[in-house]
């Protein structure tokens, strides 16, 4: 679809304007506030990205939908949704910690068409769109290889509340006894990507939100791999859980995870 291609480059040039402008203004946070609980941060630097993102979208694109991390919005009729995450890896953004990144999925007829995610620390672009393959910058991308969890990286991250933290940490207990390690790296989104690209074999997460995983799992499938609920189940963006895995450890990890 010529409309999706146009979508995808708008959607690169937004990440990557908001992720340069995060970037150069990393040491020159002004405001920091708290949200739905104290470790839940948002800085004036995630709202400044997004309104750069939203500003774009509307001038190119009008009568599309947005459902965004700091404004809110709504996934409209079924026609285009774009769903930003202005910054993942807010907490590791304020204490200046070189892990986090913009992400910009868009749904149509509810399942996900494009995604990107971009890394301004390191210069990495992750994207697909649909049927077209996984890319990081040109290249494209695959999922590892790893054919068991006691070979393979995992990742995963832990939820801002306290009763979150417990839950997750049983289950961080399950895995790390099976695997060779586990990383928390503190962006859901780069997370995803580094999934895609074969730096983690897998990945789960529990209390996302739909702005966290709607690029990363589409560009995770387009790399080839699987990505489910904790029960093995089709995974949409609403869901609050995530696995994803390069498809050959994916039985095992998700056995890990509920045994
Ligand atoms: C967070 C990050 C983190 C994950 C949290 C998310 P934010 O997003 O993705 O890795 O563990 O669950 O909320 O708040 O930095 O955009
Ligand atoms: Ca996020
Ligand atoms: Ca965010």
């Amino acid at each position: 679809m010529r409309e999706l291609s146009r979508i995808k480059k708008l959607a690169v040039e937004a990440a990557e304007e908001a992720g340069r402008y995060a970037l150069l203004h990393m040491e020159k946070i002004s405001k920091i506030a708290r949200k739905k609980g104290y470790n839940d941060l948002v800085t004036d630097v995630d709202r400044h990205c997004e309104r750069i993102i939203i500003k774009r979208i509307k001038k190119d694109f009008p009568d599309h939908s947005i459902l965004a991390e700091e404004s809110g919005g709504d996934t409209g009729d079924g026609g285009f949704c774009w769903i930003i995450d202005p910054v993942d890896g807010t907490t590791n953004y304020v204490h200046g910690f070189p892990f986090f990144c913009t992400s910009i999925g868009v749904m149509f007829e509810g399942a996900i068409s494009a995604g990107v995610v971009y890394d301004p620390s390191r210069r990495e672009l992750f994207s697909a769109e649909k049927n077209k393959g996984a890319f990081l910058n040109r290249n494209r991308i695959n999922v590892s290889g790893m054919a068991r969890v006691r070979d393979s990286l995992i990742a995963t991250g832990f939820a801002y509340k306290a009763s979150g933290r417990t839950r997750g940490l049983t289950y961080f207990n399950r895995v790390l006894r099976h695997a060779q390690a586990i990383r928390r790296a503190g962006s859901a989104a780069l997370d995803l990507c580094y999934a895609a690209c074969g730096r983690f074999d897998g990945f789960w997460e529990f209390g996302l939100n739909p702005w966290d995983t709607a690029a990363g799992r589409l560009i995770v499938e387009e790399a080839g791999g699987t990505v489910t609920t904790l029960d093995g189940g089709p995974f949409d963006v609403f869901q609050k859980e995530i696995v994803a895995s390069n498809g050959k450890i994916h039985k095992e990890l998700l056995h890990l995870l509920n045994c």
